[in-house]
């Protein structure tokens, strides 16, 4: 959509005016389609590129019509998460992270964010589907079910007002009508048990106040897993945890994924809770993806500009410095990004190559990949990393 700012970051009334009709005319259409009902499951049903894979995003853009312009969240991801697998999503704030997974459940926030492009395939109970196609009625059978989340702060995501018992409860009992209300009980304290919650039968009757940090994000474990999803995407899990409990959860987190045998996208801004937890990393920034490969090819090999300053921004024992390395400069405006590399800017090793479009993906090995022009081809020679 095209816009035209008069001074940098100022738009007129009218202009704004312009663009709110524009964006109410463009997301009412996409909003039409999500709506519609008795959608045969063939328009949407797909089929994976690796049948290994539980979710695969494609090329995925997840945009906001906002009244100052849109805002590209999401500007071609790519990845894939592994069946039984932890993929980690690293990134600075506000990269994307957080929309890229709500647009896997179908949660941004409509009508002003929608998924514009591109496709996120989930191996379903009923086969392949793709998320980015279904409409909102047949999403509701995925969500919670076959995909659950546990988000960063647990206060905000548990109702004060009911019993932790009764929350629970009404996970289950959604996707179990057939269960009576005496199972479905006996099922919630049994969860509660198997996240460690010692006194479940006395934590099924309190209140979301009287629990500590560490027992709801617990309670919260425990609805995500009650259902044994197939995936489970974890946004933050332990951000807001001190850093004993956040190993216990992680702990946690790690074995009931085995025990259930499901998948986990853990979205997190700690390399440390990446380095512990997952198989793969993907590394995000600005809306796109920068470098994706094993923990062992990213933590041994970073190959981004992006991702060798993130590494070198954290702190090590065996590393002596007087000052914590920082990335200089700033994230650009996400309404309007550059037609070359969003990193350039910022980057203490851009070249001349760098002013033109944006880097394609360039393979290092067969699990490792790296959106940098330092890894083109004809530049392998003289390149130490390659
Ligand atoms: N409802 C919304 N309306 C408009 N813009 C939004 C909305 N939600 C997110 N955004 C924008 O989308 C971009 C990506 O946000 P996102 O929440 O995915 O970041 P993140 O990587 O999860 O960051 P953090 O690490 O801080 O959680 C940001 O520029 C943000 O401002
Ligand atoms: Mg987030």
């Amino acid at each position: 959509m095209k816009r035209k700012a008069k001074n940098e970051g100022y738009i007129s009334a009218r202009e704004s005016h312009r663009i709110s009709r524009e964006n109410r005319r463009v997301t009412s259409a996409m909003e039409r389609a999500r709506e519609r009902r008795n959608v045969p499951p063939q328009e949407y049903a797909s089929q994976m590129k690796n049948p290994d894979s539980i979710v695969e995003f494609d090329d995925l853009h997840t945009y906001f019509f906002t009244d100052i312009g849109t805002v590209k969240a999401v500007d071609g991801v790519s990845f894939s998460i592994p069946r039984g697998k932890t993929v980690g999503v690293v990134g600075e704030s506000g990269c994307g992270k957080s929309v890229t997974s709500l647009s896997l459940m179908q949660l941004v926030q409509r009508p002003q964010g929608q998924i514009v492009s591109g496709a996120i395939r989930f191996d379903s109970e009923d086969g392949v589907v793709d998320i980015a196609k279904m409409p909102t009625e047949a999403m509701r059978r995925i969500r919670g079910k076959q995909i659950s989340m546990v988000f960063q702060e647990p206060m905000t995501s548990l109702n004060p007002v009911f019993r932790i018992g009764m929350q629970v409860d009404e996970v289950i009992a959604l996707h179990n009508h057939a269960l009576s209300a005496e199972a479905v009980k006996q099922r919630t304290v049994e969860m509660l048990e198997m996240v460690g919650i010692a006194n479940s039968q006395g934590v099924y009757r309190m209140y979301p106040h009287e629990l500590s940090g560490g027992m709801r994000q617990r309670v919260m474990i425990a609805m995500a897993l009650a259902l044994s999803p197939r995936l489970i995407i974890a946004d933050e899990p332990t951000t807001a945890l001190d850093v004993t409990i956040q190993a216990q959860i992680l702990d946690l987190l790690r074995h009931l994924k085995d025990q259930i045998n499901s998948s986990i996208m853990l979205i997190t801004h700690d390399l440390g809770v990446i380095a512990e937890m997952a198989d793969y990393v993907v590394v995000m920034y600005s809306g796109r993806v920068v470098e994706k490969g094993t923990v062992h090819d990213v933590f041994k090999n970073p190959s981004h500009p992006y991702t060798i300053g993130l590494l070198n921004s954290k702190p090590a024992l065996n590393r002596e410095v007087s000052r914590l390395y920082s990335i200089p400069g700033k994230v650009p405006n996400p309404i309007n990004m550059p037609d070359y590399c969003y990193f350039r800017d910022r980057c203490e090793m851009k070249t001349d190559q760098c002013i033109c479009q944006y880097p394609p993906e360039y393979w290092i090995s067969d699990t490792h990949t790296v959106n940098c022009y330092r890894y083109a081809p004809a530049g392998r020679e003289d390149e130490p990393h390659a």
